[in-house]
């Protein structure tokens, strides 16, 4: 899921947060969006339309009317072409202007003529921020329908520190996204996914591990979240990383931690995706100090780890769901429905080792879906982040 193709109209007002508008069209550009841009007169001297125009690959709104070519700007018509507008930076003068119905401007008589979602994301000093009209202010646009996206804490222009910068640009992006990902199915759902390898400790410094990146399971995760579940992640050691605020993370090393975390948080969730690679078996026994090469030979005697999955599907409820992953390197399909069967799952996830693009490390994925009752959906090679979406729409298709 991405933004591509979504209709964004931007609206720049003149705060100096407006030099990090440029980054912003280059990420919405970067996801396909198709960016139209207003600037107030004012933001102009903090960032040229000349800059802005060339990054969104389409003319700015700044007057009503263009002196040169004699022709009239329809701001109503560029109200209507938006699937949201977003503001950004919001001075406090642009704020307090929307609040109350001016139209001084190109920027704002657009805004007036909104009938999309609108985002504002304010910046100013500190103090101006703090200030009891801004701060109605943004009660009252809030009280319109929009979505305030909150100024963060951090260095200010004016030298002093405190909240009142803008929201940076990927935080700008990420609440669009969230916007256009919402899905009511999923709203009220809370999701347990695991997700990468587990290390077996053999002493304080070796481990048994597998290559596995958990890649799928935070594109699972994100997914999730910007369909609007709450989602516990629960990864043993990767270089994956999120900070969505629908994400709680739960950070493990072993397969028992693992099967810990699942066990304490498993009653909440009304979904079980468990992606993660456990490690199938651990050292009986865990040196205390590093083990010394001395002998020609090392034994290290492995014992069967729990399987959190079966832990999982044999103690769900009604109201609760169990997916699992399936990694095969040959008889795939028959693997993966005897494992659907075994451990009494709701669907499998059927990941075929030897296909180029597919498996551990890489960002593409191909898989086929098999539910309880035999049916058997094919996702072609894709982005796991594209992936992720379209296996969560199957598992939630009516
Ligand atoms: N799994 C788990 N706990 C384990 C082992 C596996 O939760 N100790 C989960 C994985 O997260 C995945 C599925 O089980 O969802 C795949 O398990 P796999 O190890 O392939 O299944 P096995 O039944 O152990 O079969 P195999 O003989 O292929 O190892």
């Amino acid at each position: 899921m991405s933004l591509k193709d979504k209709r964004i109209l931007v609206g720049i007002t003149g705060g100096i947060a407006a030099y990090k508008i440029a980054t912003f069209i280059r990420l919405l550009k970067k996801q396909g969006a198709d960016v139209r841009c207003m600037m107030t007169p004012a933001s102009s001297d903090f960032i040229t339309p000349l800059t802005v125009a060339t990054l969104s690959e389409n003319p700015v709104g700044i007057d009503f009317y263009n002196s040169k070519t004699g022709e009239w700007t329809n701001h109503v018509e560029w109200a209507l072409w938006a699937d949201v507008m977003i503001f950004a930076p919001v001075t406090a003068n642009s704020l307090a202007k929307m609040a109350h119905g001016f139209t001084d401007n190109f920027l704002l008589a657009t805004y007036l003529s909104a009938k999309c979602p609108v985002f504002i994301a304010p910046a100013m000093d500190l103090d101006m921020y703090a200030h009891p009209t801004t701060k109605n202010n943004l009660a009252i646009v809030e009280g319109f329908g929009h979505t305030i996206i909150p100024a963060e804490s951090g260095f200010l222009a004016s030298g002093l520190s405190g909240e009142g910068r803008m929201a940076e640009p990927e935080t700008l992006l990420e609440v669009l996204e969230n916007h256009f990902a919402k899905d009511d199915r999923f709203v009220g759902q809370t999701i347990l996914i695991t997700a990468g390898p587990t290390y077996e400790a053999i002493d304080p410094v070796r481990f048994i591990g597998n290559h596995s990146s958990g890649k799928m399971g935070f594109a699972l995760a994100e997914a999730a979240a910007k369909k609007g579940a709450n989602v516990i992640l629960i990864f043993g050691p990767t270089h994956c990383k999120t900070n969505h605020k629908n994400i709680q993370l739960l950070a493990v090393q072993s397969a028992e931690e693992m099967l810990q975390a699942v066990q304490n948080n498993w009653k909440n969730a009304t979904l079980g995706i468990f992606a993660a690679a456990v490690a199938d078996y651990r050292p009986e026994m865990v040196a205390n100090q590093k083990i010394k090469k001395s002998a020609e030979d090392l034994m290290i005697q492995l014992i069967k780890n729990p399987d959190i999955l079966t832990w999982a599907a044999s103690t769900k409820t009604s109201h609760q769901r169990v997916v699992g992953f399936a990694l095969e390197t040959q008889n795939g399909l028959e693997y993966a429905k005897d494992k659907l069967i075994r451990k009494q799952l709701d669907a499998i996830v059927l990941n075929e080792m030897g296909e180029s693009g597919v498996g551990f490390g890489v960002d593409t994925n191909a898989v086929s879906l098999i539910d309880k009752n035999n049916n058997i959906r094919s996702f072609e090679l894709q982005s796991k982040v594209d992936l992720a979406f379209a296996l969560l729409d199957a598992l939630f298709e009516k």
